[in-house]
C-alpha cells in the first residue's frame, strides 16, 4: 500500500542527523552555524552507547606521548586492516578536539591539579582521559547535550524512529520516520543526512550495549544502496559481569589497566599463556582467551581479581560507578573475584565512508560507530571510539556544510514521492537472531556454524514484511536480521583469522586477506567485492 505524504507530516531542514550519541551531537553542534539542523533519536536523547562508555577517551595529550605513538598502537591493535590515513587523522586531530571538548565544559579527572591519564589494553602509554572515575561517556554526553540545548537552530525529536532513507534520483534527500508512541509517519527532507546511529551489540545474546543499539544505520544504508565494509569484525569485550540481566554490565578495561588480573575458578591467572602483554593484550586476544578457558572448564564464567588495586576505599576512589553497581548486585570486588564473560561491545565495520564521513550514496554521510572509514581495522583500540565520534563528527560537519541545497526539481520530486513502506519483522525474532549470532558468528567461528547462521539469518531476513506503520521492536528486528545476515556473509567469505574475526578452520592471518570486504545491494542482490587497505 502506498499513499502521498500529507503535507502536515513533512518537515524540511538543511541538515538531518540520525542519532544522539557523541558522533551525532558533535556533528550537529558544528553544523548549527551553517543552517537548521534536525536531530532524530528513537529513544531518549541520552540513551546512547556514548552515555554508557566507562573507560575514557584515548588522546595523545600527555607530554610523554605523541600522536605518532598513539597511531602506532592503533595500527597494531587493528591487525593490519586499519586505513593508515584515517588513523593519522584520528590521532593527529584528537588533541585539539579534546581541548575543544574541555572548552565546552567537559570535566576530566585530575591528580595534583593536572589531568590524569589512565592506561588500557594495548596502549603503550598512559593516555586515557576519564571522568568521575569510570563515567566518562556520561560526562561527554552531558557536555554535548548542554552545548546543543543552547542552539536555537537545532531541533531535537526524541522517540522518532528512522524507517528508511528517502532516495530520489539516486540521491539521499531525507528519511521516512515514525513517531514511536503514535506510529505517525513523518517525512524529513534535508539537503544531506548523517547516520550516527551507534552500535550493533543487540544482535548478540550477550552485549554491553543498551537495548537501542540494533545496527539501524548500516541496515538503512544497505537498503538504500550504500556500501558497507568490514562487517565481519565485531568486538567482544572480555570483562562483562557474568550475572543475569540485560544488557551485561561492563567492567572497564581500565580496571585491568590499574592491575586487576583475570583468573580461573581456582584463582589462577592464565593470560600470560596467551600473550606477552597478559591482561593488557589487545581486546580480541583477551576475549578469546576468556572464552577458551570457559569452554575448557565447561564453565559459564571466569573471574576478575581486583585485589591488586588495594582496599575498598582505593577501589571506590578510582572506580566509584563500577564498585557501586557491583555492590548493588551483591558482588564485593574488594573481597571476592568477580564473575566475568565476554559480551558483544563494538562494531568495527559499518557504512563505508571517506575521511569526511561521505558515503557512496550522494548526500548521505555517516560517522561514529555505525560508520567505517578504516580507523579501527580488525580490532578497535580501547577508548578510541569517543575520539572517533569527535574527530570524524567535526570533519563530517565541515563536509556537510558545503553540500549544495536540493535543486528545485529534486526538492519537488522528494516532496511528492509516494510514501515508502517500512521493513518490519515479528519482534519475537529478536531472541532467535541473538541466539543464532552468538552460536554462529560469535567469538570463535568456523565454516559449518557460519553456513548454518547465514542460512537461518537469511530466512529471518526474507520473512521481513513491508508495512505502512509498525512497532519500534518490529523495525529493529528487521534491521537486526538484515545486518546479522550480512555479518555472517562477510565472516564466511573471510577465510583467515584476523583481529576480532577468528576461525578455527582458518586460524592463520594471511597476507592475501589483508583487504576489506565491501558489501552492497544491487537490484535486490548482494554484491561483494574487495578493497585494498589504504597505506601511507
Ligand atoms: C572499557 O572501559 O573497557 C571500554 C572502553 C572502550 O570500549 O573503548
Amino acid at each position: 500500500m502506498s499513499r502521498s505524504t500529507d503535507p502536515d507530516d513533512l518537515r524540511r531542514c538543511r541538515f538531518l542527523v540520525v542519532g544522539s550519541g557523541i558522533a551525532g551531537l558533535w556533528t550537529a553542534l558544528h553544523l548549527s552555524a551553517h543552517g537548521a539542523v534536525t536531530v532524530l533519536t528513537k529513544s531518549q536523547l541520552r540513551e546512547t552507547n556514548t552515555q554508557y562508555a566507562q573507560g575514557g577517551i584515548a588522546v595523545a595529550l600527555p607530554a610523554a606521548d605523541s600522536p605518532e605513538l598513539h597511531r602506532r598502537d592503533t595500527l597494531e591493535a587493528g591487525a593490519g586492516l586499519c586505513d593508515e590515513p584515517a588513523v593519522t587523522v584520528l590521532t593527529r586531530e584528537g588533541p585539539d578536539i579534546v581541548r575543544e571538548l574541555i572548552a565546552h565544559g567537559a570535566q576530566f579527572d585530575q591528580l595534583n591539579g593536572e589531568l590524569h591519564y589512565g592506561r588500557e589494553a594495548a596502549h603503550g602509554r598512559n593516555r586515557i582521559l576519564h571522568s568521575h572515575g569510570d563515567a566518562t561517556g556520561a560526562e561527554v554526553q552531558r557536555t554535548a547535550t548542554e552545548a546543543i540545548a543552547q542552539l536555537p537552530n537545532v531541533t531535537l525529536h526524541e522517540q522518532m524512529a528512522a524507517g528508511d532513507l528517502l532516495v530520489v534520483n539516486g540521491q539521499c534527500v531525507g528519511l521516512e520516520a515514525m513517531e514511536v508512541g503514535t506510529k505517525r509517519r513523518i517525512r524529513f527532507l534535508a539537503d544531506c543526512v548523517l547516520l550516527a546511529t551507534g552500535g550493533a551489540g543487540n544482535l548478540f545474546r550477550y552485549t554491553t550495549n543498551p537495548p537501542v543499539a540494533t545496527a539501524d544505520g548500516p541496515a538503512l544504508a544497505f537498503r538504500a544502496g550504500a556500501a558497507l565494509r568490514d562487517m565481519e569484525f565485531v568486538q567482544f569485550h572480555p570483562t562483562a559481569l557474568a550475572a543475569p540481566g540485560y544488557p551485561k554490565f561492563l567492567i572497564s578495561e581500565a580496571v585491568r589497566g590499574e592491575g586487576a588480573r583475570i583468573v580461573d575458578a581456582e584463582g589462577r591467572p592464565f593470560m600470560n599463556a596467551y600473550h606477552r602483554l597478559a591482561e593488557l593484550a589487545p581486546r580480541d586476544v583477551v576475549a578469546r582467551a576468556v572464552f577458551t578457558e570457559m569452554r575448557k572448564a565447561n564453565a559459564d564464567c571466569m573471574y576478575l581479581d581486583f585485589s591488586p588495586l588495594g582496599d575498598e576505599s582505593k577501589l571506590r576512589q578510582r572506580f566509584p560507578g563500577i564498585v557501586e553497581e557491583l555492590q548493588r548486585r551483591g558482588f564485593h570486588p574488594a573481597g571476592q573475584p568477580i564473575p566475568i564473560t565476554p559480551a558483544a561491545h563494538y562494531m568495527m565495520g559499518g557504512v563505508m565512508a571517506d575521511l569526511h564521513g561521505e558515503t557512496q550514496l550522494p548526500r548521505l554521510f555517516a560517522c561514529g560507530e555505525c560508520a567505517d572509514y578504516g580507523v579501527h581495522g580488525a580490532n578497535r583500540l580501547a577508548s578510541n571510539s569517543l575520539l572517533d565520534g569527535l574527530v570524524f563528527g567535526e570533519r563530517s560537519a565541515a563536509a556537510m556544510s558545503a553540500v549544495q541545497p536540493l535543486e528545485p526539481e529534486l526538492e519537488q520530486a522528494a516532496r511528492v514521492a509516494t510514501l515508502q513502506l517500512l521493513p518490519a519483522l515479528r519482534p519475537e525474532a529478536r531472541a532467535q537472531i541473538q541466539h543464532l549470532t552468538w552460536e554462529g558468528i560469535g567469538i570463535v567461528r568456523n565454516r559449518l556454524d557460519l553456513e548454518q547462521a547465514e542460512a537461518e539469518l537469511g530466512r529471518f531476513r526474507r520473512e521481513t514484511e513491508q508495512v505502512e506503520t509498525a512497532d519500534l521492536e518490529a523495525l529493529e528486528a528487521a534491521n537486526m536480521a538484515q545486518v546479522a545476515w550480512l555479518i555472517a556473509c562477510a565472516a564466511l567469505e573471510r577465510r583467515e583469522s584476523r583481529g576480532a574475526h577468528f576461525r578455527t578452520d582458518y586460524p592463520q592471518t594471511l597476507e592475501e586477506w589483508r583487504r576489506h570486504i565491501v558489501l552492497r545491494q544491487s537490484a535486490g542482490r548482494l554484491e561483494m567485492h574487495y578493497q585494498a587497505v589504504a597505506l601511507e
